[in-house]
């Protein structure tokens, strides 16, 4: 049987955050397209979060080496100014924080008019609130499940109640629910059980390979 059924109502989305960057292309080459949904891509900028990573520049690189759509999270100030340049860079969907533009509606219209599915971000502590009245500007939301900057952070156990109320919010929508943070074998079904449906994994996956052993494992606990 194959590992990845044709209706599973859920993806992985493995962060190349915690990817071995001195060997990207191997690394993104070992991933199998039937095992990760989508391939997710933190941009850090040292104003919205106390980290850097990288730009458009690695991300038209990264599309280049894989089929696998580009999951993109932007951990950045001014969203609206960088979103072509990812867009045009091979971004499949682009997240912006609601904390980090001054009007969110716009950016997702924005997004949207890129050509690329439209995500919401929250920080742990912002209240879903903020988001119920753009619902039908969105494709994702994706819930932070620790402080967004780093990887190999412990989620934050009262995200799991957020995550229930997320769901419910969206229910009967075609609005997928991301958690980033934290996502391990050991927690995934708990996080699919309140009603999470794509799974952020850095550390959990790249801790060590073979990185599809890890995700074959994933998916046979929420198959
Ligand atoms: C953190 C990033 C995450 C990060 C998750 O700010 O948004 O995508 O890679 O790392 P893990 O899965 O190790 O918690
Ligand atoms: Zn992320």
């Amino acid at each position: 049987m194959s590992p990845k059924k044709a209706n599973a109502d859920f993806k992985l989305s493995p962060s190349l955050l915690s990817a071995d960057f001195g060997n990207l292309e191997a690394d993104i080459a070992q991933l199998d397209p039937k095992l990760a949904d989508y391939l997710h891509l933190d941009i850090m900028d040292g104003h919205f979060v106390p980290n850097i990573t990288f730009g458009p520049v690695l991300v038209k690189a990264i599309s280049k080496l894989t089929d696998i759509p580009l999951d993109v999270h932007l951990m950045i100030d001014d969203p609206d100014f960088y979103a072509p340049e990812f867009a045009k860079a091979g971004a499949h969907i682009i997240t912006v924080h609601a904390e980090a533009t001054k009007h969110l509606h716009r950016s997702l219209q924005l997004v949207r008019q890129l050509g690329c599915k439209a995500g919401v971000s929250l920080n742990p502590a912002t209240s879903l609130s903020g988001i119920e009245h753009v619902l039908p500007d969105l494709d994702l939301i994706l819930l932070m499940t620790v402080n967004p900057g780093f990887g190999g952070q412990k989620f934050i156990p009262q995200m799991m109640q957020k995550i229930k109320e997320c769901a419910a919010m969206i229910k009967g929508t075609n609005i997928e629910l991301e958690v980033d943070g934290g996502v391990k074998l050991e927690n995934i079904r708990s996080l699919y059980d309140a009603g999470a449906r794509v799974f952020v994994s850095g550390s959990g996956i790249f801790e060590k390979p073979p990185y599809n052993d890890t995700m074959r494992k994933m998916r046979e606990e929420l198959g």
